[in-house]
Parts: structure tokens; sequence; C-alpha cells
């Protein structure tokens, strides 16, 4: 069975194809230098650049799996969430190759494609945990069987990778903040205090404006007051923070639910501090690459091929994309 699937839900044009579950190629096309002057992805901007290369993508993906475009038995595509204009992209790109070669469409939620990254090179047993984790999302899953997800807690306000993009604008320190604030926090020590953010301690919600915003408040109160802002220090504790909370409601779960895996997924899913403070805690976790952890349509293959086993998102060309898709 060979999957062609297409991710371009913001900034990453991205085509793979997947045989039998193993994949031939996976090609991604990153725009970060186009928006970083900008701090934030342009969402006009993003869906013109995918335009522009989503066919010498599809040329390379097709190429790299040393395959031909009619050697494809199903063609898959992020329906979302994501922006509506580079979902759009995908989307109509797919539904013509589905409807020129005569081949069924599937329709795939970007966020089960992030969890199903661990797939790609991991064997994987259930009931798991999924902490799914990225830019625009903060989940806390429970998957009792393939493409069951029973969201257990999810953010209240910003998602983390928001925050960590937020923090490094803030700082002037780079765009996306995510590996850089990472890259700092391993420079600092103990110095600024932070809120740890629980909520109710036994719940699964998360709420990270609250953190931000002190991030915020302290950097502009030592700007007022002539001091220099120590960017390491202030990364290590906003790093701690973070995790400490992450980690805790993850472990907290793991207790409850009784699971044999624990899995992170999303972008945020790359940082180095949060799988050392799991490690600390002896807590062993599983987590894709980091060339599958940010979007690419390797994930979206994987969860693609377990839809079709499971005869699951079966969409016709009249498919529409969907910004604000739940898991
Ligand atoms: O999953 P993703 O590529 O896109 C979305 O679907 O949102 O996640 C991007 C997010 C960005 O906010 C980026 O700053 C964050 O993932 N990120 C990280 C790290 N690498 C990427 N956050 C923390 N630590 C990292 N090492
Ligand atoms: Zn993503």
């Amino acid at each position: 069975m060979i999957i062609l699937a297409i991710e371009s839900s913001c900034d990453e044009t991205s085509i793979a194809v997947l045989k039998n579950g193993k994949l031939l190629s996976n090609v991604v096309h990153t725009q970060i230098k186009t928006h970083e002057k900008f701090g934030g992805v342009v969402p006009e901007i993003a869906s013109r650049e995918h335009v522009s290369l989503i066919t010498l993508v599809l040329d390379k993906a097709i190429k790299d799996a040393n395959i031909k475009l009619e050697d494809i038995d199903y063609i898959a595509v992020t329906e979302g969430p994501g922006l509506v204009g580079s979902l759009l992209v995908g989307i109509n790109v797919a539904s013509t190759l589905a409807f020129c070669l005569d081949k069924p469409l599937i329709g795939v939620n970007h966020m089960a494609g992030h969890i199903y990254a661990n797939w790609l090179e991991n064997d994987i047993k259930f009931p798991l945990l999924c902490l799914v984790i990225s830019g625009g999302h903060t989940e806390l899953v429970l998957m009792e069987d393939h493409l069951n997800f029973k969201v257990l807690g999810e953010t209240l306000d910003d998602a983390v990778g928001e925050a960590y993009d937020k923090v490094a604008r803030v700082i002037n320190i780079g765009y996306p903040g995510g590996p850089v604030v990472d890259k700092f926090a391993h420079l600092g020590k103990e110095h600024y205090k932070l809120p740890k953010v629980y909520l109710n301690k036994n719940e699964y919600n998360f709420s990270f404006s609250g953190l931000k915003s002190a991030v915020i408040n302290l950097a502009h109160n030592l700007k007022q007051r002539n001091e220099e802002v120590d960017a390491y220090d202030l990364c290590y504790a906003f790093q701690n923070s973070v995790t400490d909370v992450l980690v805790d409601k993850t472990i907290n779960a793991m207790n409850e639910y009784n699971v044999k895996n624990i899995l992170l997924a999303g972008g945020v899913a790359a940082n180095q501090g949060l799988r050392e403070k799991f490690k600390e805690k002896n807590i062993e976790i599983i987590y894709p690459s980091i060339k599958y952890c940010t979007d690419n349509a390797a994930m979206i293959a994987m969860c693609a091929y377990y839809q079709v086993l499971n005869n699951i998102g079966k969409r016709d060309i009249s498919m529409n994309a969907n910004p604000s898709l739940d898991l």
C-alpha cells in the first residue's frame, strides 16, 4: 500500500511517501527564513510560498521514493487544524491528484499526525498517554487503541510553543523561540522566580498566559530600572516552570490510567529540558526524532496508514479545510 501525504497547515510545505508503513521519502521545505523578520508566521505570505513550492516538493518526494505517480494507492492530506489559506493549498493539490489518478483521498488531523510521528521509529503499546505540545496546542491525550483519542486536559489559554515564541520575542533572541530558549536555558542558573501554574492539582488542564505575562513584566521592570535582563537565567526560570508543570501533570495521569507507554508529540517535543526532566524522575518516554517533531508529511502519512487500515477519514474532491478541527 503506497500512500502519498501532503502537509501544508502552517509554514512547512511537506510531502512524504510511505509504503506498507515504511517511509520512502519525506521532503520538507520550511519557510522560517521568510517569516523570521516578522517574528511570527504571516498567513497570506505562507499561502503564497506554499503555492510556489508545492509542485517542486512533490517532484522531489516522488523522485526520492523512486516511484511513479501511478504507483500511489492513496492520497492523504492535512485537513486541519491550521491556517485556512495554507491548508487549502495542500488540499487542492491532494484532491487534484486523487481526481486525476482516480485514487481515494484521506483527510488527516494535523495533531493526530503529530502523535503518529511516534510510530515512524518505535514499537508502541496501548493504552498510552501522549503529551501533545506544539505552537498552537497543548493537550494530554489518552489512547486505548489506534485513532481513539480521549483528551484528558488542554490549555485554557496559550499553547506551550506560543509561550516559548513570545518569551523569545520579549527578550529578542530569535524566531522560532523554542529552540533558542531551550539552548539559553541550559546556559542559565537559578536566579529569577517565576510562577508554576498548576490550576487545580488533580486536573489535567494547563494555563501558560500567567507565566508569559510574568516574564513580560519582569523584563519590563528590569528595563525601567535600567538593569540588564540575564537572558540565560530568564530562559532557565521559564523553561523550569513550564517543564515542571508538564511533567507533573503527565505523571499524575500516568498513575491514574496505568498506561504502557508515554509519548511526546509536536514541535515542543524537541525540547531537551523536558526530556531531561522526565529522565530525572525515571520516567521512560518515547518521542520522535527532531525532524519528525516539527511539521512534516511523514507523520501525516503514518496516521493515514492507520486510518486506511481502520477505514477512517475517506473524503471526496469537494473536501474543504477545517482550521479549528479537534482531535
Ligand atoms: O508542531 P510545530 O512544528 O507547529 C505547530 O503545529 O504549531 O511546533 C512549532 C512550535 C514553535 O512554537 C517552536 O518554538 C516550538 O514548536 N519548538 C520548541 C522547540 N523546538 C520547536 N519549543 C521548545 N523547545 C524546543 N527545542
Ligand atoms: Zn504542527
